[in-house]
């Protein structure tokens, strides 16, 4: 079973997740940090780079994004490039080379898809930070009746592309397809930081932690690996048994 932190709003879940970072920051010489983009993971950006602001320091850290989506380049400001650059990277001092996303405009998917694994068994995950969607889905590993253990391109669920759209306000195309990493390179982390904020992620989560272990919620494989924690709202968490119960008890010790 994960454990499970519920906290009264997205901000203080943002400020325990960094905390949790810079934990790690201080207990490794190079840490390597699995990263997620997503409207989700925005205050724990913020807080990031505030931390940074008053002087800690990324320098030593890798960082090795989950997805990205199908055909758009780095430039696109709808690609997970543009969001890490404009929400994190181009604040804090991760040297350019140790910032790793696939490339979704790569002329040739399936040698990128190997270049990413290739990458992934060199770097040992100290942290995986992910979101959920409202489907279950973790990367972009969508609901299925199988899942894959390595980096794939996936075509993305009708629920997920529509939820997606409001990041392509111009009215260009929502992408269909993204490179995601699978489920060998999540689970192969030392420790999963699960941040899911707001009610509508409420029965995803409930369904993941509490439901059965199952492909059609990819989450829910989440139940099988040592050490995860999920961080959530008072609303994310509204569908758990214990909810007032946790976040009485984080109340208490902050
Ligand atoms: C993004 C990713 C996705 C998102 C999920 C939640 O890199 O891997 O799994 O974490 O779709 O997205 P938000 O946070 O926008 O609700």
């Amino acid at each position: 079973m994960p454990a499970l932190r519920v906290f009264p709003d997205e901000q203080s879940g943002a400020v325990y997740a960094a905390a949790v970072m810079d934990r790690v920051m201080q207990a490794r010489r190079s840490p390597v940090f699995g990263l997620a983009t997503g409207s989700t993971q925005i205050p724990l950006y913020r807080q990031l780079v505030r931390m940074h602001r008053q002087g800690l320091s990324f320098a030593t850290v890798t960082t090795i994004n989950l997805d990205e989506y199908v055909g758009l380049s780095t430039q696109s400001p709808g690609s997970f490039s543009a969001y890490m650059e404009r929400n994190f990277f181009r604040h804090v001092d991760i040297p350019p080379g140790a910032r790793h996303l696939p490339q979704g405009d790569a002329p040739d998917l399936a040698a990128e898809c190997l270049r990413y694994d290739a990458l992934l068994s060199t770097h040992r995950l100290d942290l995986q930070l992910l979101g959920i969607g409202i489907n279950g889905h973790i990367g972009f590993n969508e609901p299925s009746t199988s899942l894959s253990l390595k980096t794939h391109v996936v075509a993305l669920q009708d629920e997920t592309i529509l939820r997606n759209s409001s990041d392509f306000p111009d009215g260009s195309n929502v992408p269909r397809q993204a490179i995601t990493v699978g489920l060998q390179s999540i689970f192969a982390a030392r420790t999963i930081l699960l941040l899911a904020f707001g009610r509508d992620k409420a029965e995803a989560v409930a369904e993941s932690v509490c439901g059965q272990v199952r492909t059609s919620c990819p989450a829910s494989l989440l139940q099988l690996h040592p050490r995860v924690t999920y961080v959530l709202d008072a609303a994310a968490a509204g569908r758990l048994p214990d909810a007032g119960r946790l976040l009485a008890l984080e109340e208490a010790a902050w």
